[in-house]
Formats: structure tokens, sequence, C-alpha cells
């Protein structure tokens, strides 16, 4: 029989391959029918990238799922799609997102200058809704206030604390629909009872007599869900979505303006090449549940409103790296170098263990082995060597006398991991910012690239740090 020990078998065996991402042709893997050696021999590594067409795909995936589960339940109420900017704030994104019909969802003072830009480019409109979320300081409520009183009739602050409202009463001409958020419990297991975010559950009626219901500035529009881990199949989820839909139920007998939840983001994305998870399902479970809730209280069914981050642009996103060198540590721990760093480039695999599907680029004949990688920082934690499926990592024997260099991919990574790295800024041991390259299609299906950015370069660094001084502004 022939033997099945090279590094395809591995993965032929452990896995259904190939996938609706990832196929191989001559030992050479290819993301989305992208021919990923053929990037790296343009572009070199370490390398970022973004396969724009995913975004739009997964939007219109959500969209359709909820559009099934209401139709199958009869429901009656509206879905509509917001983004999650911090998620991923570059305009290559919000472009994409921006052409699916769908609204945003914003956390900082900063994503106001970013819509306003979007708005001069016709890219949203005074329609848009805008949620605003997050603990707010004066600018952060200025920006807001500002955009009320321009006529953005969509903007929907959500109100994190019991004060936020005075602000808006002080600045506010116009009227202004208002949203709560809602305290969740936490998971069980986590080393608090109650989120931070949001007001809490018996505060909320009050918050609405006191400020809300007999100012004829504001209208309560919306109560806000988010939950830590996310959509999941579980006894906590469905615990916590019971009880927000209740205070909804709640609110919606006093106050005759609300009309509308919103579910928060935490739609899973692949990251392992054996995840299971059923959105159609999931989605179909949460319509009903809202539904009957909403029934058994003689109320009627809310719209919907979801914001998503990570299911928008995370699965869009990979960083392709080159392997340096192989270094054997003791008797049985080998080291492969990679060309760049994951504290600095991928923050959550040092932050919160988070795992990415990782595979080799080529060389998917030679035989594998389980290998540790390492990262270029001189901290201890940066290395890689559990999977999200498996306790060990394993990719293409390192043949020293071999000229052709092995290439790696950790893919799905397009969520968060630039902002939480602080992207373009000093990063440990001055590692730079990696090239960034941004893959489409054109109208005839044809891949396009394009260099969106340069690897980072010592100078952006010294001017950060001081040594060299910022261009002089003339003087008028
Ligand atoms: C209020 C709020 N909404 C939406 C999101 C997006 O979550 P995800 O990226 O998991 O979809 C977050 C993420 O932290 C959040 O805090």
């Amino acid at each position: 029989m022939a033997r099945r020990d090279r590094y395809i078998d591995l993965i032929e065996q452990s896995f259904y391959f190939p996938t609706e991402e990832f196929t191989v042709i001559n030992n050479e893997l290819y993301f989305h029918g992208v021919p990923l050696m053929k990037i790296i021999k343009e572009y070199g590594t370490p390398l970022k990238l973004t396969y724009l067409p995913k975004i739009g795909h997964n939007i219109q995936d959500a969209k359709r799922y909820f559009k099934n589960a209401m139709q199958k339940s009869n429901y009656n109420g509206s879905y509509t799609y917001c983004y999650c900017t911090k998620a991923s704030h570059f305009e290559f994104v919000l472009n994409e997102v921006l052409k699916n019909d769908v609204h945003v969802e914003t956390s900082s003072a900063y994503d106001i200058p970013i819509l306003r830009e979007l708005y001069n480019q016709k890219k949203i409109d005074k329609d848009t809704f805008i949620l605003c979320n997050g603990y707010k300081r004066p600018l952060y409520l200025q920006y807001v206030s500002e955009l009320i009183n321009e006529g953005f009739i969509n903007v929907i602050p959500i109100l994190d604390n019991i004060r936020e409202i005075d602000s808006y009463d002080a600045a506010i001409t116009n009227h202004c629909n208002v949203g709560i958020r809602f305290a969740s419990d936490e998971e069980p297991k986590f080393e608090f009872y109650t989120s931070r975010l949001g007001v809490r559950q018996n505060d909320i009626i009050n918050l609405y007599k006191e400020k809300i219901e007999n100012n004829p500035k504001f209208s309560l529009k919306m109560l806000h869900f988010f939950i830590n881990t996310g959509v999941k199949d579980t006894a906590y989820y469905w615990g916590e979505l019971t009880d927000f839909l209740n205070t909804y139920c709640e609110l919606r007998k006093i106050c005759p303006t609300i009309d509308s939840i919103d579910i928060g983001g935490g739609f899973p994305i692949k990251t392992s090449l054996e995840f299971k998870y059923n959105y159609q399902f999931m989605v179909d479970q949460i319509i009903d549940t809202i539904k009957e809730v909403c029934t058994e209280n003689g109320v009627p069914e809310p719209n919907i409103f979801s914001e998503f981050g990570s299911f928008t642009v995370g699965e869009s996103g990979a960083v392709l790296y080159s392997l340096l060198d192989q270094k054997l540590q003791n008797d049985k721990e080998v080291w492969y170098m990679i060309d760049g760093s994951f504290i600095t480039n991928l923050p959550d695999m040092w932050g919160i263990n988070q795992k990415f599907i990782l595979l080799a680029v080529n060389h998917w004949d030679k035989k594998y082995k389980k290998v540790h990688l390492g990262g270029l920082t001189c901290d201890s934690q940066d290395y890689y060597y559990t999977d999200a499926h498996s306790a060990d990592i394993y990719l293409p024997v390192l043949n020293d006398n071999d000229p052709k260099k092995q290439y790696i991919g950790f893919f799905h990574t397009g969520a968060y991991q630039e902002s939480l790295g602080g992207y373009g800024g000093i990063q440990h041991c001055l590692i730079p910012a990696p090239k960034h390259v941004l893959i489409d299609r054109d109208e005839d299906g044809e891949v396009v690239t394009k260099l969106f950015a340069k690897e980072q370069e010592s100078d952006s660094m010294l001017k950060i740090l001081g040594y060299i001084k910022k261009e002089k502004v003339p003087s008028k």
C-alpha cells in the first residue's frame, strides 16, 4: 500500500478537504481560488492580505439567514445589518461593506470623522443608521450631538449609563431617538457577575421614566444586547437573551415608541477547518425565541438590528510568512522561525489564546513533522504551538539544503488584529507592520491585486519616537 505520510495526506485524513475556501493544486495552496504562491512571488513576505469579495459574501449570507428565518416564522418586523466598525476601520473594508446596503455601529469619537468622510464620498447618507455605542467621553458626545443637529436622522446614541442622556439634552436642538444598552450577566465562569457595559436591568425602566418619557426631545427606540461569548447554542446565551427580551417587553408595555432590539455582534467565524456551526439554525432559534417571548407578553415583535464585526471581515483576512530557519533546542522540540511576530501581527493569539487556521502554502507533497512556531520578538510568549482542533502543529519537513523556501499562512485573521496590534505604530522589538495586499475580482471574475501598504519603514518609527521632527506647519 502506498505510504500516506505527506502533508497533503495529513490534511486530507484530518478534515473534509478541499473546502469552500481552500484548494491545493500542484502542492500549492489556493485561497478562494487565488494562487497564494503567485501573490508571494509578486509581493514577498511577511504579507497581510484581504480577499475583498468575502466581505460582501458574508453580509449577504447573514441577511439571507434572517430573511429565511423571518419568513418561516411569519415574523412581523424588519432586519437591519449594521457593521461594527471596530473590527476593522480600513477604508477598503468600509467601501466593501457599504456596497451591501449596510448600516454602522460605532464605538469611538474617532469613528465619527470616518463617517463624515464616507458621507462626503456619498457612501452613506443622512438616513444611514449609526448606532453609537460605548462609554462616551466629551468629544464623542459632542460629535454624536453634532451629527444629530445636522439632520442625520438615524443616529441612535445607545446610552451606556444613566447620565449620558444629560449631555444630549444640553447639546441637541433636534428630536432624537435613543437606545439603552442592557447590562447582561457574564458567563458563569467569568471573574465577575455583570458586564460593566450598559445600564443595569433594574435601572432601565427608571431611566426611561425619569429622563426620556416626558422629554419631547427624545424617543426611546431600541434596547441593545451584547454578550461577550457571542451567539452560541448554550443555556447561558438563551437565558441572557430571554432575560433581555423580557426587559424589552416590560418597556414596550409602557413605552409606545420602542420598536427595535439590537442583538449585538458575536456571530462566530471559522478558526479551524473542523468548524461546525449551523448559522441558519441559530438564527431560526433567535427569531423563534423573540417571537415567543413577545407573544407571551402580548407585545408586537420588534425590528431587529445586529452589529457583526468578526463575521463581516474576519474571514477575508490572512497573513503569509516565510520560514526563516529551524532550530532544535533540545532533543525533540523543533522551532520553525517565522519572518514576523505573533504578538505584534496577530495579538489575539497572544492576548486571548485565539487560534486561526494554519496551513502550509507550498510543499504539500513533503513529509510533515510536529513543530513549534516562533516569532521574531525576544518575548518568550511570541510562539504558536497548538491548533484549535489539535494539541500539536504539523508542517512540511524543512530541508536545510532545499533552496525552495517554505511558506505558511494563517487564515481568517481579518478582524481586530490591526487595531489591537496598533497597526503602523511602535511595536515590540520594533517589528514593522507587514505589507498589505488587497485581492479582488474584476467583472470577468479575474483576480486583481493591489498593494495597499508597503512594509513599515524605519522613518515612520523614528517620527513616532521623536527622532525625526514632524514637518513644521507653515505659519499663516
Ligand atoms: C457592542 C458591540 N457590538 C458588536 C461587537 C462585535 O462583535 P463581533 O466582532 O464578535 O461580531 C462588539 C465587539 O466587541 C461590541 O462590543
